[in-house]
């Protein structure tokens, strides 16, 4: 009986418009009230927020059963979708058969009370079921739909890039090994391994970005971005950097820096209207239990316009601010997430591109400046996140480029196929980076990117 006849999700019965006779419905129990005659079950099956009001008159459940069925039970009922009487639900369902598909013991983890976010992370096989996780997840779904849907309406490439690769895009040495060789007789010339006995017969790793191959792309569809997973071996243990996450990665011939900040506002406006209209009773939960005022703060981001400043402005904003920062402030180094957070939180409380930094801080990639001091990046900072998106022009003169890699240490022999692209049929060209995660904890209110990925992947935690 388990698996026939037709399942009903629990957000289709909450939106009826109409009583249903004979629906089958199956999910988690989040609460169970017994009274004399009948029992109450608050039932989720994880389509939204809402439980479905289940009335089990109590001679339909079998004593045997009665046990295990509690919070986290799973069951499937049959019965009666009809109006209910209580307040503040327009509908509940009047049982007339209910299974216990899995019952619980009394040890079950997620009791109804409410729980940090610290001891759900070390629940994460059950914290899907928890209603934060609910929303974030479902949320996560919708944004990701939304993502493809923007490029999609606009003529843009999908590009699957590799996730094992030989090259280290930024060049941060951020790169995890990809490797069969046994590390305790890996085999050497002199003293070093010899990669090239190897699984692919060169050092490979997991991809930090992938741009280089995006760019290959660009340059033959003209519009292309990547959507995938991006791996960095950087040990910074906060609440922004994980170390598997997913980014968004749109690359797009004959467009320059400026265009590059038009198309990243855009999308950003659309991924912002996208979840106001679509995840409205998830948002309204964040709004509520996570940062108030949220829905409100949604709806403003999405008329306002972002600024616009450039780095050496930027630097002269922190400079006469009466802030004292940890780190120094100074032309030529990289702002530190305490100058970000100043700058996009209260000199333009709002989203920020800041443009045009100092070629020594950044990837041998970015296009070099006619005052040869500076490269065409550009970097959104959003309140309380940070850096949201990285992004630049690409530098696409093959003597420029070599020049910046030389400078940077870079063995140019290494990425000839990709200055293969300089070499024929070079032009200009721009993209840019959106961190996933980072996206979802601005759209969410959510403090710690692990509560926003599935299973995180972060120094010395890669369990479930
Ligand atoms: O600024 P990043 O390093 O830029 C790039 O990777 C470029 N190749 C992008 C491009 O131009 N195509 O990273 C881009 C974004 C950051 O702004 C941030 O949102 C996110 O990726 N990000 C991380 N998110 C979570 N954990 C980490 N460790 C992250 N590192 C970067
Ligand atoms: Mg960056």
């Amino acid at each position: 009986m388990h698996h026939s006849g037709s399942r009903s999700a629990i957000k289709e019965l909450l939106a009826a418009t109409a009583v249903r006779s004979n629906v089958r419905v199956c999910g988690w129990v989040r609460s169970l009230r017994r009274g004399k005659d009948v029992a109450f079950i608050a039932l989720n099956d994880g389509s939204c927020l809402g439980t479905l009001q289940i009335v089990v008159a109590a001679e339909l459940l079998q004593i045997s059963e009665m046990i295990t069925l509690g919070t986290g039970a799973c069951i499937e009922v049959r019965g009666d979708l009809v109006e209910s009487p209580a307040a503040g639900q327009s509908w509940e369902m009047q049982a007339s058969q209910v299974a216990l598909m899995g019952g619980v013991d009394g040890d079950y983890p997620l009791q109804k009370k409410r729980h940090s976010f610290e001891y759900l992370r070390s629940i994460a096989h059950l914290r899907p079921r928890a209603n934060t996780f609910g929303a974030v997840f479902r949320m996560r779904s919708a944004l990701s739909f939304a993502v493809h849907r923007f490029f999609h309406e606009r003529g843009f490439l999908y590009v699957h890039t590799p996730i094992v690769t030989t090259n280290d895009c930024e060049g941060a040495g951020e790169m995890f090994r990809v490797t069969t060789l046994d590390p305790l007789c890996a085999p050497r010339v002199d003293d070093r391994v010899d990669w090239s006995q190897d699984f692919f017969g060169e050092k490979a790793g997991l991809t930090v970005s992938g741009q280089l191959q995006g760019e290959l792309f660009a340059m033959a569809f003209s519009d292309i971005y990547t959507f995938g997973p991006t791996f960095r071996a950087e040990n910074s243990n906060t609440s922004r950097h994980a170390s598997e996450f997913w980014m968004i990665e749109p690359e797009m011939a004959f467009v320059d820096l400026a265009g590059n900040c038009r198309v990243a506002e855009e999308f950003f406006r659309y991924l912002v209207v996208y979840v106001l209209s679509r995840c409205r009773e998830d948002l309204e939960f964040f709004d509520q239990r996570i940062e108030p005022g949220l829905i409100d703060r949604l709806e403003k981001l999405s008329q306002a316009e972002f600024h616009r400043v450039t780095y050496s402005e930027a630097i002269d904003l922190l400079e006469k601010s009466e802030r004292a920062f940890e780190f120094p402030v100074a032309w030529g180094h990289d702002l530190q997430s305490e100058h970000e957070r100043y700058l996009t939180e209260e000199v333009f409380a709002g989203p920020v591109f800041v443009t045009d930094y100092p070629e020594q801080i950044k990837a041998f990639y970015m296009r070099m400046n006619d005052d040869h001091r500076t490269v065409a990046a550009m970097d959104l900072l959003v309140p309380r996140v940070g850096e949201i998106i990285g992004g630049s022009q690409r530098e696409e003169r093959l003597e420029v480029l070599e020049q910046r890699m030389q400078a940077h240490g870079i063995d140019p022999d290494s990425l000839n196929w990709y200055l293969d692209t300089r070499r024929w049929g070079s032009c200009p060209h721009s993209g840019f980076g959106l961190g996933f995660e980072r996206l979802l904890m601005y759209l969410t209110g959510m403090e710690n990117i692990r509560d926003v990925i599935p299973f995180p992947r972060t120094p010395g935690h890669a369990r479930f």
